[in-house]
């Protein structure tokens, strides 16, 4: 837009460079510029106020209108691009920061449970993830704990305020093996087709314990279970020696002791060879050779049968490792509590 006004032009021109060097925009409307061409306006003749008057307004119209154009270009301006390359010759105390958490690492527990489960896909498991909260019919019902079996007491845990239909709290699951009777159920069909049931179970579990070095209230466990017609307690063994063996990448022996479980029958306690000392005796197995390890048995018959599996017809086998412990060994972790601590220092070791 021109002005006659050469005073207005010249005005309109200073203002306009103004907003385009980025001027604050209020002040600009508010210039003493422009101002002074209002003031000049009520001092002219009658003659020469109209014309002057028109193009002093048209200025301002003009200069708002920049202004409102301004706002809405920077509105529609698109995201900055935060990957875009930056100059290398900056000096690196000036560069945009990493973030602390780029430093980190995985959780050890984590990253061997890979190498577990890797170990168990390659003989034929399939793996389910078990659940954080559970109710009262899986982890003792469905597992062959009748109401008011003194065995329930050696799985303290936490219970919901909530009830669930049976005015049942809710429970932070002690053991994986809530999930026999679902993996059980869904399994049923496949063993009539002729397929095994064969499934590993990872999952976090929470007793109320007093916490010491081999004791923490929340830690992990890796339940087994495996359903066919003709399984004994030989498959048992030869499955769990050929995981350790694999696990330590060395030949490990192992060992059960009688033991007793709600839901299997036979129960065993298992122990490993001492991977440390290849049974010579040291520190790790108190001079033993051997290092007890997890709870395991031939699935109870009440539990096939809750699970909608004939025990006439089919047997099985189950197991319940604590993956921490299985961790500890491998690396010489003294105490389980650094797994939950959040220490970096003990966390940095492993990435
Ligand atoms: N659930 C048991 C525990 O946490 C471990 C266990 C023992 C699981 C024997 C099983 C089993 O499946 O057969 O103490």
């Amino acid at each position: 837009m021109s002005y006659q006004n050469p005073r207005i032009a010249k005005t309109a021109d200073l203002l306009k460079k103004r907003l385009e060097e980025g001027a604050d925009k209020a002040a600009i409307l508010r210039s003493a510029e422009l101002r002074a061409l209002f003031d000049e306006l009520k001092t002219l003749p009658a003659t020469e106020r109209n014309a002057f008057g028109q193009e002093v307004n048209q200025l301002r119209t003009e200069l708002q209108q920049l202004i409102d154009r301004g706002r809405d270009e920077a509105e529609a301006l698109p995201p900055i691009d935060i990957t875009a390359p930056f100059d290398v010759n900056v000096p690196a105390a000036k560069r945009p920061g990493l973030l602390p958490s780029a430093q980190g690492s995985r959780h050890p527990l984590m990253t061997e449970l890979e190498t577990i489960l890797d170990i168990f896909y390659r003989m034929g498991f399939t793996a389910v993830e078990s659940r954080e909260i559970d109710d009262d019919f899986h982890m003792f019902g469905s597992l062959n704990f009748p109401e008011g079996h003194p065995a329930r007491d050696e799985y303290d845990t936490f219970l919901t305020v909530q009830k669930d239909k049976q005015g049942k709290p809710y429970v932070a699951p002690a053991h994986t093996s809530i999930m026999q009777n679902r993996i059980l159920r869904e399994g049923a069909a496949d063993l009539k087709k002729g397929r095994a049931i064969a499934a590993v179970i990872p999952g976090r579990v929470f007793r109320n314990e007093d916490l010491d070095a081999r004791h923490e209230h929340t830690f992990y466990q890796l339940e087994g279970i495996y359903v066919d017609k003709g399984i004994n307690t030989g498959n048992l063994l030869a499955t769990f020696k050929t995981f350790l063996s694999e696990y330590f990448h060395q030949d490990i022996d192992v060992r059960s002791q009688p033991f007793y479980f709600p839901f299997t029958e036979p129960s065993f306690e298992l122990s490993l060879s001492c991977p440390f000392c290849r049974k010579r005796g040291c520190a790790v197995c108190s001079q033993t050779g051997w290092i007890e390890l997890l709870g395991m048995g031939m699935i109870h018959p009440n539990v096939l049968s809750q699970g909608g599996v004939d025990p006439a017809e089919y047997t099985g086998f189950a197991w319940g490792c604590g993956i921490d412990r299985l961790v500890m060994m491998k690396y010489g972790i003294e105490d389980v509590r650094h797994f939950e601590s959040g220490k970096l220092d003990f966390l940095g070791q492993f990435s």
